[in-house]
């Protein structure tokens, strides 16, 4: 069942996350043991070393921003799985802190993103034909178009939709008026906001602490499951199954997992094949796709019915950075295939947030070719709008050819219905304990 996992980008990957997981954590890694007394909040700071901290520290300041009011915790809420919207009233798409400034894409978690590996293209086997393509992978944002973490930070700070700091040196400057600049200096030295590096460097403080423990604590029920500490109900293991099934769900050949690392584990259970390993479970690949989801009225922008939000081709760097044989037109409409870990929290769903809850997410897979009228509105010739947040001419982008994309109408629709409930059912089970909404 699952041997197609094993030719798929796991193993190959592995050795890159793990460098860049490394490098994140060596960049960060400073001497001594944190000794600034820990937020009463956040008992856990104590474990921070003086580097996350200080990352800490500057994802938390909301007084960065202009005008002061939002911080990077606004829209990526540790409470809620490092997810939000800064209580915009578009769910998910996210207020910026200009009032009635808002953004374009739905604010993912930050939750286990710290092993992204590094944007770029790379050679894999297509699942349907075997052949080996050429495609992209990795990289922060929906559009990867932030090599790493480090370089992900400006992001955010800059983006007049978002913390809208004029440039580098006010961000400079902010900090060291912070309560915590003597952390900084502390962490870089004395001269730190004066070095020609100063915005590299506290932005690495940023992604040290996006790297820490607390965004990846593989604590959840299934993760007690793998490791042998709880059980999973009939219908969730049944909604595995059929994740895990080529022929079904097939959702793991990009939400991947199971491939056992050579290092952890030489002999895995014959009885079960797949690791038992929760990291090398991150329900993803970080490969890119074109799914076709609805258009979302509610995004500000999508008010201009010529506007459409491309996705990875839209990046500029793009045409200087795919291979001479990616047509980078062939990219129109992809996005980062997400996590699903924690999934179960982070609704609205899919970069433009257009799916409200998780079942409708699910059920969209398999219901978006036989019964798109479900999804689409009507155009103005009374016939279903099909992808309608893309140009017709990127139409033949949209995966159509996988399972689960490739549904006739020959399933039963009772078995159907079965088997998207039986998935959310699995999907549940995803959610860290920390993030339990009652955990809080
Ligand atoms: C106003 C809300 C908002 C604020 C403030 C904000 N973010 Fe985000 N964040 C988003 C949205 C929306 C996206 C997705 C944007 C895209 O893909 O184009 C995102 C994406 C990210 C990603 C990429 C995750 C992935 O799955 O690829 C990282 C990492 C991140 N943010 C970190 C930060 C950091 C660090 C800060 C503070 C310096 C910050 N964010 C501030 C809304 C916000
Ligand atoms: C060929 C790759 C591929 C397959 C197969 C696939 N997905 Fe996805 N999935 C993606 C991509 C890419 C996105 C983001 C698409 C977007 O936002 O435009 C996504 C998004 C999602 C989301 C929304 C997550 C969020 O945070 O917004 C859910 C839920 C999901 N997938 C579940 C599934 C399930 C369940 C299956 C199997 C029935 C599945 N996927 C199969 C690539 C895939």
């Amino acid at each position: 069942m699952i041997t197609q996992l094993f030719q798929r980008f796991v193993l190959r990957l592995l050795p890159t996350i793990f460098t860049v997981f490394l490098s994140i954590s060596v960049a960060s890694s400073i001497e001594r043991p944190n000794s600034d007394g820990p937020d009463p909040q956040d008992a856990g700071e104590a474990r921070l070393i003086p580097g996350d901290l200080l990352g800490k520290r500057i994802f938390e300041d909301s007084e960065l921003s202009d005008p002061p009011g939002l911080s990077c915790a606004s829209c990526h809420d540790a409470k809620l799985g490092y997810r939000g919207d800064n209580r915009s009233f578009i769910p998910g798409i996210p207020k910026g802190s200009r009032e009635n400034v808002f953004g374009n894409r739905k604010t993912p978690s930050l939750a286990y993103m710290a092993y992204s590996p590094d944007f770029s293209f790379a050679s894999l086997p297509n699942d349907v034909t075997g052949k080996v393509e050429t495609v992209p992978v990795g990289g922060q944002f929906w559009d990867g178009r932030a090599i790493d973490l480090e370089q992900q930070v400006e992001g955010p700070l800059f983006n007049p939709r978002e913390m809208n700091i004029p440039n580098k040196s006010a961000f400079i400057k902010r900090v060291q008026l912070s309560s915590y600049a003597v952390l900084a200096i502390k962490v870089y030295g004395a001269n730190i906001f004066d070095e020609p590096r100063a915005f590299e460097k506290l932005a690495s403080a940023v992604a040290g602490y996006e790297a820490t423990p607390r965004f990846k604590p593989f604590s959840s029920k299934f993760d007690d499951w793998l490791e042998g500490r709880g059980k999973l109900t009939e219908q969730e293991y049944k909604g595995f199954q059929v994740f895990m099934d080529p022929k079904r769900g097939n959702c793991v050949s990009c939400h991947a997992g199971g491939e056992a690392s050579e290092h952890t584990e030489k002999t895995p259970d014959k009885k079960f094949p797949l690791s038992r390993n929760p990291r090398n479970w991150l329900f993803t690949d970080f490969t890119y796709d074109v799914l076709g989801v609805p258009r979302n009225a509610a995004i500000p922008e999508n008010g201009d019915p010529t506007h459409f939000d491309l996705g990875l081709c839209q990046r500029l760097d793009l045409k200087a950075l795919a291979p001479a044989d990616v047509a980078v037109t062939s990219l129109c409409g992809a996005f980062k295939t997400p996590s699903l870990r924690n999934v179960a929290i982070t609704g609205p769903y899919m970069h433009n947030g257009s799916m409200v809850t998780l079942r409708d997410a699910v059920a969209f897979y398999f219901t978006r070719d036989t019964h798109p009228e479900r999804w689409y509105p009507r155009g103005a010739n009374g016939e279903v709008a099909k992808f309608n947040d893309l140009p017709l001419a990127y139409h033949k982008n949209v995966n159509v050819n996988q399972p689960p994309y490739n549904r006739s109408d020959k399933v039963e629709p009772m078995t159907l219905e079965n088997e998207i409930d039986d998935i959310v059912a699995f999907l549940k089970t995803l959610t860290d304990k920390e993030f339990l909404p009652n955990a809080n």
